[in-house]
């Protein structure tokens, strides 16, 4: 693995590799284990021309919990602001010692054309590109699935897919990179994945993608799913035009109290109630309820945790071994 860009670039043996490793560094990444030597010397560079609170921080634990230097870049107040290219800021950094640049950009494909570019020889890390792809939020989220499912078949995560598992991800699909990244994955793993949402906020050509879609979430809920995965609305990007309304939106589109408590009745991966997953940062009484945000069933804060080990198993199989083919992941 050069890059890690698209998890649509995975294979099924890629995606398990990466999900056994980060399942290796688990005990590193919750401090059971202080810190791995295995990228001593090497320096990760987070660059962030988008806001982010778990991705950026996880980087950054994981890369200093394998020993690495962390250099920490945000475009407010760099000197992005007085016109500096991509390019230019890049090669900057790679002159300080990176070896492998994280990015975050506001522009859909803007990872893979930097790792395309010829501009730098790093390794380059999609950490999430406009409303495109976010690869390291779908693997850890698929670590997350992985082990409710296999906990549940009474068995451990370790060279497991997903297969027979069935996740709903509701919510703002059009601008969700979330999304994206975690059809193709969950797809590669053996997932069956449904979609619901608004027509509203489904992208074109979702019809084309591997997935049932659906457009009300109470029928959707009576399919049964083991997982039901609740997106961000991102009014950011709606420039203003929030359609349908909020309260519409909550009232058939979001995870209220009542269909809470249809969650919890359902057959979940240990057939205690369906797994409850959102990538964060959550909007409370918009697409889930304070009820929903704080529920046992809700693993937002395990998805965080796993994002650590997630973030460490990319810079190690990015970083520990060496690359002469030019392939990305
Ligand atoms: N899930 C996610 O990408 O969160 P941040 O925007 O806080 O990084």
């Amino acid at each position: 693995m050069r890059h890690l860009l698209s998890t649509a670039d995975l294979s099924p043996s890629d995606a398990l590799s990466i999900l056994d490793t980060a399942e290796e560094m688990s005990a590193v990444a919750t401090r059971e284990v202080k810190k791995l030597p295995t990228l001593r010397g090497r320096t990760v560079v987070n660059l962030f021309f988008e806001d982010s609170t778990r991705t950026r921080i996880s980087f950054e634990a994981a890369a200093k919990r394998l020993s690495a230097d962390v250099m920490n870049f945000s475009a407010k107040g760099s000197s992005v602001s007085k016109g500096e290219s991509l390019k230019d800021t890049v090669q900057t950094l790679e002159a300080i010692g990176a070896d492998a640049i994280v990015m975050r950009h506001w522009a859909s494909g803007a990872a893979a054309q930097l790792a395309a570019s010829g501009w730098t020889d790093c390794a380059v890390v999609n950490a999430g590109d406009g409303t495109h792809e976010h690869p390291t939020q779908a693997l850890l989220d698929a670590l997350t699935l992985r082990r409710g499912w296999a906990a549940g078949r009474g068995h451990g995560p370790r060279g497991t897919d997903l297969t027979g598992m069935r996740v709903l991800i509701v919510g703002d699909i059009l601008h969700s990179r979330v999304a994206r990244s975690g059809v193709w994955l969950l797809n590669t793993l053996g997932a069956e994945v449904g979609l619901v949402a608004p027509p509203t906020l489904l992208p074109v050509g979702v019809e084309q993608w591997p997935v049932s879609v659906h457009y009300s979430f109470d029928e959707a809920l009576a399919s049964g799913p083991h997982a039901v995965m609740m997106l961000r609305v991102q009014a950011e990007r709606m420039g203003g035009a929030f359609f349908p309304t909020p309260a519409e939106y909550t009232r058939r589109w979001g995870l209220t109290d009542e269909r809470l408590a249809r969650v919890e009745r359902l057959d979940g991966p240990g057939g205690d109630g369906a797994m409850i997953l959102h990538p964060g940062p959550m909007n409370r009484g918009v697409e889930i309820s304070a009820a929903a945000a704080d529920s046992p069933l809700n693993r937002v804060l395990d998805q965080v945790s796993h994002g650590v080990s997630v973030r460490m198993a990319v810079l190690h199989l990015l970083l520990s071994q060496s690359h002469d083919d030019g392939s990305s992941a």
